[in-house]
C-alpha cells in the first residue's frame, strides 16, 4: 500500500512537471520570448533573467530598441564577462567592501573580483546562471532561481522569482526572494543599460546628450577609487556635478569641470555611484526620468527601493557589438566608452558593512521574511 501510494505520488509529480513543461511554450525562432502590450514590445531569456530587447516608438514614429544586449540569445552564456546586460545580479548586487561581511558573529569571505572588493556577488553570480522559466502569458514572464547555500560564499539557500509584465507603454518588474533556513544578505536589482537613441543619432553615439532628472535625490554615497562607498553620505548641493534634483540636465552637463575627472573612481570619468531617495519621497512618484534630446523618447522609473545607481558605461571597451536593431548604416557597431547608462534601483550599496546606516533590516533576510522589489519603467515622448 505504502509503496503504491508513493509510486502514484511520483507519477502525479511527474505528470504535473510534464504538464508544466507542456504549458510553457518554447521561445521564438530567435531563442527569445516576446511579450507585447500597446506601445511596447520586449524580449527575454531565462539566462540571468535577462531582458534582451525593448522596443518603443520615438517622435519620428520609428520603433527603437532602447536597451543594450546581444542579438544572439545563445551568446550570453558563452561570454560570461559580458556586462550585466539587463540582468538580475545576486544574491547581493553591487559591491561588498573587502569581499567580506560579518553576520550574527560569523565573518564571511567572498571571492574578490573587483579590485579589493566583491562585485555582484563574485564568480557564480546570478547574472551568469541559467534560471528556470516558471510562468508565461502573453504579457508576463516569470523566471525562478534556487541558489544553493554557499554558492557564492554566503550562508543558507535562497529562492527567488522575477516577474516582468507589460502594460500599455510600461515595463513592470517584480522580484521576491526568501531565505527559509538562515539569515543571509539579499539585495537585488534590474541592471538595465539604456541608449534611448538605439545608437542611431547621427550627431553622437555617446550618452551625454540624454537628459536626466532625479527629483527626489538630494543625497548620494561618496565613493573611493574603486567605486566603493566610503560610508559618507553627501548632501548634493545645487549645481554640483551630482545635482540632478534641481533641474533636468544633460548627463554631460559637468564633463568639462575639473571635479568630473575620476568622478566614478580612479581613472574613470563619468558616474558610477548611488543617489539616495529622500525619505519623504511619495510612494509611486517618478524617481528618475531619462530622455533623449534627439528622438524624444522618455523613460520614467518608479520603485519601492531606497536608491538609484547610475553608471555611465566608462568601462565599455569597444569590443562588444550592438544589436542589429541598433546603430546607423555604415557606422561602427562597436559599443564604446560612455555610450550608455545603466540605471539600477536597489537598497544602499554595501549596507551590510555599514550598520550605522540602519539598512540591515532591508538587506538581511531569514526564516519567515520576504524580500520584495517592485518597479516600473514608463515610456513616452518628451
Ligand atoms: C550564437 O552563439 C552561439 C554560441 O556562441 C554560436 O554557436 C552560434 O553560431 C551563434 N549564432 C549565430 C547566428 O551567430
Ligand atoms: C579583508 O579580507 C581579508 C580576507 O580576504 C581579511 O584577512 C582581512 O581581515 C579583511 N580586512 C578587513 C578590514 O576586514
Ligand atoms: C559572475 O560570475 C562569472 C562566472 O563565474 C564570472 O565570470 C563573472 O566575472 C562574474 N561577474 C561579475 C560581474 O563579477
Ligand atoms: C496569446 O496570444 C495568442 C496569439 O495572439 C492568442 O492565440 C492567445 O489566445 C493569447 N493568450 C492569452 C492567454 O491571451
Ligand atoms: C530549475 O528547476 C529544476 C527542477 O525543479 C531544479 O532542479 C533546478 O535547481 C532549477 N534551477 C534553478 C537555477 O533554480
Ligand atoms: C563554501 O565554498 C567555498 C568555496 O568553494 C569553500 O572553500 C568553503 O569551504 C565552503 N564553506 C562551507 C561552509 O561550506
Ligand atoms: C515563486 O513562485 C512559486 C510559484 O508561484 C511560489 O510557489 C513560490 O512561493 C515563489 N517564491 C517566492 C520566493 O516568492
Ligand atoms: C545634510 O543635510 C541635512 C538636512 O538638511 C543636515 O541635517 C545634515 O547635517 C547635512 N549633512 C552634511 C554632512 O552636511
Ligand atoms: C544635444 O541636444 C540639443 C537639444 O537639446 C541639441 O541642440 C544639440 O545639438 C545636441 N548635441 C549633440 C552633440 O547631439
Ligand atoms: C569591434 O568589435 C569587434 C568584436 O569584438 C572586434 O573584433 C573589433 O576589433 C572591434 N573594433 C574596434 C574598432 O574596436
Amino acid at each position: 500500500m505504502k509503496l503504491s501510494c508513493a509510486t502514484s505520488i511520483v507519477f502525479a509529480a511527474a505528470s504535473v512537471a510534464a504538464n508544466l513543461a507542456r504549458r510553457l511554450p518554447d521561445p521564438g525562432p530567435d531563442g527569445k520570448y516576446t511579450l507585447t502590450a500597446p506601445g511596447i514590445r520586449a524580449k527575454f531569456i531565462p539566462y540571468a533573467a535577462t531582458l534582451t530587447n525593448l522596443f518603443v516608438k520615438d517622435k519620428f514614429g520609428i520603433e527603437r530598441d532602447v536597451v543594450l544586449g546581444y542579438d544572439n540569445a545563445s551568446y550570453y552564456p558563452v561570454d560570461p564577462e559580458h556586462p550585466v546586460y539587463n540582468e538580475v545580479p545576486g544574491r547581493y548586487a553591487n559591491r561588498i567592501g573587502n569581499g567580506s561581511f560579518t553576520l550574527d558573529g560569523v565573518t564571511y569571505h567572498l571571492a574578490k573580483n573587483d579590485g579589493p572588493n566583491t562585485l555582484h556577488s563574485g564568480p557564480n553570480n546570478w547574472s551568469t546562471r541559467f534560471w528556470n522559466l516558471t510562468d508565461l502569458t502573453n504579457s508576463s514572464i516569470t523566471f525562478s532561481i534556487y541558489d544553493p547555500a554557499n554558492s557564492t560564499g554566503m550562508p543558507g539557500h535562497v529562492e527567488a522569482n522575477v516577474t516582468y509584465f507589460l502594460e500599455k507603454n510600461k515595463w513592470n518588474i517584480k522580484m521576491e526572494a526568501i531565505s527559509p533556513d538562515t539569515r543571509t544578505p539579499i539585495m537585488l536589482t534590474q541592471h538595465t543599460y539604456f541608449n534611448l537613441d538605439a545608437f542611431a543619432n547621427p550627431s553622437t553615439n555617446k550618452i551625454w546628450n540624454h537628459t536626466l532628472q532625479l527629483p527626489h535625490s538630494h543625497r548620494n554615497l561618496a565613493i573611493d577609487g574603486n567605486a566603493l562607498p566610503t560610508g559618507e553620505i553627501v548632501n548634493i548641493s545645487r549645481n554640483s556635478i551630482y545635482d540632478f534634483w534641481s533641474a533636468p540636465r544633460p548627463l554631460g552637463f559637468a564633463t568639462a569641470r575639473a571635479d568630473f575627472a575620476n568622478s566614478c573612481g580612479s581613472t574613470c570619468n563619468g558616474y558610477n555611484g548611488q543617489w539616495l531617495l529622500d525619505s519623504d519621497t511619495p510612494k509611486d512618484d517618478v524617481v528618475a526620468k531619462l530622455s533623449s534630446n534627439w528622438n524624444g523618447i522618455s523613460a520614467e522609473l518608479r520603485t519601492n527601493q531606497a536608491g538609484i545607481i547610475l553608471y555611465t558605461c566608462y568601462w565599455m571597451d569597444g569590443l562588444i557589438l550592438m544589436k542589429s536593431t541598433q546603430g546607423l548604416v555604415g557606422a561602427s557597431k562597436n559599443v564604446t566608452s560612455s555610450s550608455c547608462i545603466a540605471i539600477e534601483a536597489q537598497d544602499w550599496v554595501d549596507g551590510i558593512n555599514h550598520p550605522e546606516w540602519g539598512r540591515l533590516n532591508k538587506q538581511i533576510f531569514g526564516p519567515g521574511q520576504k524580500y520584495e522589489w517592485e518597479g516600473s519603467w514608463t515610456f513616452g515622448l518628451v
